[in-house]
């Protein structure tokens, strides 16, 4: 049996579009960049001891692949699925697979899906995920992290 006594990691994983961030309707989702985002998600995490990695693809195969070694590496997962939310059953069974094996999925959105258009109302994550934060911007993952610290302290 290994001991792993090291921090809690969370892996920080965004979809498609979302490298766009800061180019891409500013007035929906903010004039930060990605690389802002990882700039303050390693300061946030810092200060609540927890190790993470922040990551984007506009592949749904590479989303796939990493929510598989979230599991394998017992790495907790923040998930902005972006437009795969609403449609990619492939993504939503990968992403049960890291709660049902015990880890915590914080589904994030920087924007408030359900005050937009109405393709944007269902999440096929939402049902299988720890919980959901939308709305806040960059806010929604620093909110997310402190959930996945409190959850773990609690
Ligand atoms: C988003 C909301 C989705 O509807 C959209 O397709 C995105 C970003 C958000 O963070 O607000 O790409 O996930």
């Amino acid at each position: 049996m290994t001991v792993d006594d090291g921090a809690p990691r969370v892996m920080i994983l965004n979809g498609p579009n979302l490298g766009r961030l800061g180019v891409r309707e500013p007035e929906v989702y903010g004039h930060a960049s990605m690389a802002d985002l990882e700039l303050a998600a390693a300061e946030w995490a810092g200060g609540l001891g927890l190790e993470v990695q922040v990551r984007q693809t506009d592949d749904e195969s590479a989303l796939v692949g990493w929510l598989h070694e979230a599991v394998d590496g017992r790495s907790h997962v923040v998930l902005n699925p972006a437009a795969f939310t609403h449609y990619s059953y492939a993504l939503r069974d990968a992403a049960a697979q890291v709660t049902t094996s015990g880890l915590l999925l914080v589904e994030v959105h920087l924007s408030n899906p359900a005050a937009r258009e109405s393709f944007r109302h269902y999440s096929v994550v939402a049902g299988i995920a720890t919980g959901t934060v939308a709305g806040f911007g960059f806010d929604s993952y620093r909110l997310a992290l402190e959930a996945v610290h409190n959850k773990l302290s609690g």
